[in-house]
């Protein structure tokens, strides 16, 4: 079976203007799988659904959605009403800041537990639901290095993005007998339009920082290879680290990399 008869003929991707998820769209769109496309921001979202309209022979509905909106469900359940989506990039859900936790307004960590927590649960259980009953389909959503351990100004994060992980690699689990594969792709450093705008210095790490395309294609190559897969040999080698470490080795391999980015 070809990519768009396994996971088509529709794509959607929550997060999918910009980054890793726009990095997605493409090289989705270019297997013939048309897709849906959440962002906020209806400018950069409409610009790159014409890119791919005009690159790929497929369609492309572009959504101005706030994935932490109370309604989101009805939203996209009106959204992909009498279309198939077979596969689902949960992507959204980058820092937007390095805060130490009590120095944050509570409503801001809590719109972070939104994006990373509630809203990929709801998403999930809407749409994984018909690719259970059709018995085929795909569900990746990017996680972080910093789900592996607690790390400086990152508390919510870190901890949202470890439920990300958990949740994903039990729905590997429970939906492989049904034919859907499920990852949990791990990105690290990735150089991004958000973490430009969080003036982040990515490269204070002194780890390679990934370029969202490279990111993208892992996931795709290694969509069968779930529950997780970590992008990037560099990535893969700290990850070891961290899986086999003490937790306070870990905690403050993640918070030494946190602070060096400034
Ligand atoms: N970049 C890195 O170095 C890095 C490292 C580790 C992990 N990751 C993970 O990779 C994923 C992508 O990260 P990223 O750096 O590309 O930034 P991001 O802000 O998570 O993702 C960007 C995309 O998500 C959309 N988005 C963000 N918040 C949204 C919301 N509330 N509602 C609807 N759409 C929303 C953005 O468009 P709008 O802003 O227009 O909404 C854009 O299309 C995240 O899950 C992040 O945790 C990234």
């Amino acid at each position: 079976m070809t990519f768009a008869e396994k996971y088509g003929p529709w794509a959607l991707i929550a997060g999918g203007s910009e980054g890793i998820g726009a990095s997605f769209a493409r090289q989705i769109a270019a297997q013939g799988v048309n897709l849906i496309l959440l962002a906020r921001k209806r400018e950069p979202l409409q610009e790159l659904a014409q890119q791919i309209r005009q690159a790929a022979n497929v369609q492309v509905r572009a959504e101005s959605v706030d994935l932490s909106a109370p309604d989101l469900n009805r939203r996209v359940r009106e959204l992909t009403a009498g279309v198939e989506v077979g596969m689902v990039v949960y992507n959204a859900g980058a820092e937007s800041r390095m805060v130490p936790f009590l120095d944050r307004p509570l409503e801001e960590l809590m719109r972070v537990v939104g994006v990373n927590v509630t809203v990929p649960t709801m998403l999930l259980h809407e749409l994984a639901a018909a690719m259970r009953d059709r018995r085929r389909g795909a569900i990746v959503v990017v996680g972080s290095m910093a789900g592996f351990a607690g790390g400086s100004r990152m508390a919510v994060y870190t901890a949202s993005k470890a439920y990300e992980q958990m949740l994903t690699e039990t729905l590997w689990w429970e939906l492989k007998p049904f034919g859907i594969n499920v990852l949990m792709l791990i990105a690290g450093s990735t150089k991004t339009p958000a973490m430009a705008r969080m003036g982040v210095n990515l490269e204070g790490t002194g780890q390679p920082v990934m370029d969202p395309d490279d990111v993208a294609r892992e996931g795709l190559d290694n969509i069968e290879n779930g529950p997780t897969w970590v992008a990037g040999e560099h990535n893969r080698a700290a990850a070891r680290f961290m899986c086999t470490a003490d937790r306070r080795a870990a905690v403050e391999m993640v918070s030494s990399s946190a602070d060096a980015m400034g």
